[in-house]
């Protein structure tokens, strides 16, 4: 059985006032008999805010990116080791925004991914398709390329202490979400994959979905058996949108 996770990742979106007001809509609306988690993914400098908001609650923190490296002379980086003694327990690595805005290549998001766990991190993988690729019917097997170079780095081992949230880049942000069955399809060939290296680990993975999860369509894509869940942006900036789709797991 997988708690079904659902993830805010807030982007570059907050400020003090505002973090304050989302945290406690949160926290308000925490059902205790519920079987599913919350987390929140704010940016770095409010951190330290949320887990002073946070650390006494069931709800979870992890930051947006990591650097590869330890420490040292990288000016504007910031280490996994700092996101966890700030608090964090996660991180998310590879988001599309990542990639495509940074450059951030196969090789990249797996050498963060190693360091996340180095620094006692959860990563959270982010991989997805773009819309040229899906019209090319290439989807699964770019998908299949960025979990493989991670698989390459950490090896299948890792995945017991990681997660992996897909999302197709064209719905990101453009109120296009995957259908349940289209994400199904890519949810169960990830598993599948990792399946393929440990049966238990592929089992055990919880698989996010990401890209204009909104309350209205969150009910149908977190029945599908492959979808623990959901990593959302937009909707993840006001309590009510957000815990919405909470009730929705
Ligand atoms: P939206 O929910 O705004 O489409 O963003 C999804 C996302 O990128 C979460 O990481």
């Amino acid at each position: 059985m997988r708690t079904k996770l659902i993830a805010g990742n807030w982007k570059m979106n907050a400020s003090k006032p505002m973090v304050r007001e989302l945290v406690a809509g949160i926290l308000a609306q925490l059902d205790a008999d519920r079987d599913a988690e919350v987390m929140v993914l704010p940016p770095s400098p409010y951190l330290s805010l949320v887990h002073s908001l946070t650390e006494s609650t069931p709800v979870l923190m992890g930051g947006q990116d990591l650097s590869a490296h330890e420490s040292g002379a990288y000016t504007g980086e910031v280490a996994g080791s700092m996101l966890a003694d700030c608090g964090c327990s996660y991180v998310l690595v590879g988001h599309s925004e990542r990639r495509s805005l940074h450059g951030e290549g196969d090789e990249l998001v797996a050498a963060k991914f190693v360091a996340a766990q180095a620094s006692g991190l959860q990563p959270i993988l982010c991989v997805g398709e773009t819309l040229e690729e899906r019209e090319a019917g290439q989807t699964e097997a770019v998908v299949s390329r960025q979990i493989q170079a991670v698989i390459d780095q950490a090896g299948i081992a890792a995945f017991a202490r990681a997660l992996v949230a897909y999302e197709p880049v064209w719905a990101i942000g453009t109120g296009q979400t995957a259908t349940p069955d289209q994400a199904q399809v890519v949810h169960a060939a990830i598993r599948g994959q990792l399946a393929a290296g440990s049966a238990t680990i592929g089992g055990r993975v919880r698989i996010l979905y990401g890209g204009s999860v909104k309350a209205d369509n969150a009910t149908e894509l977190f029945a599908c058996e492959d979808i623990d869940g959901g990593l959302i942006g937009g909707a993840s900036l006001t309590a009510e949108s957000f815990m919405a789709i909470y009730r929705a797991a």
